[in-house]
């Protein structure tokens, strides 16, 4: 995980839900941690990244209400534009996303080379598009 400074946000209602919120100020620290990986943050976007409900928890509707938790801080800080990255194939996260009002906006592909990751941005193509809509249908 990254440095403390970062603070980790333990929230929901069951206490039982842990993601960072990462915001512009502090993307120094991610970008040290993991050179090439994210892109920059513009001073009103943030960064949700690590979402995590234990176990016991799971499919209670915790990541539904940290995440809109930390939403809600990022608003009130004056951030007006929220990024999240999720495997193609997490289906319980892209839900959790969609449920708080994430949408597909473009999709990262991140190469492994020697050792060090770089990762490259492109419009959401027809595979990221099913994906999602299969994943958030209700
Ligand atoms: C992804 C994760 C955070 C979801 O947490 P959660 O608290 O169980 O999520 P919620 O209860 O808010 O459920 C989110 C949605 O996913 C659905 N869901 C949850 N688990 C599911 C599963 N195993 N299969 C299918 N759907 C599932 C829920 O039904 C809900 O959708 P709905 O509101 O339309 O019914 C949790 O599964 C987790 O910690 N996974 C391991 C770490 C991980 O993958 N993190 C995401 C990194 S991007």
């Amino acid at each position: 995980m990254l440095p403390i400074t970062m603070e980790p946000t333990l929230t929901s209602l069951f206490r039982g839900y842990a993601q960072w919120l990462i915001r512009a100020e502090d993307q120094d620290l991610l970008h040290r941690h993991a050179p090439g990986r994210f892109n920059h943050l513009e001073p009103d976007e943030v960064l949700l990244e690590g979402a995590f409900t234990f176990a016991a928890f799971r499919r209670m509707g915790a990541m539904a209400d940290g995440m809109a938790q930390l939403l809600r801080i990022a608003a009130g800080e004056g951030a007006t534009s929220a990024l999240t990255y999720v495997a193609i194939d997490n289906v319980p996260s892209l839900r959790g996303c969609a449920n708080v009002g994430f949408d597909l906006d473009h999709v990262r592909v991140s190469v492994r080379r020697l050792g060090r990751r770089r990762s490259f941005t492109h419009d959401p193509d027809a595979d990221a598009s099913l994906a999602w809509g299969n994943a958030t249908a209700h």
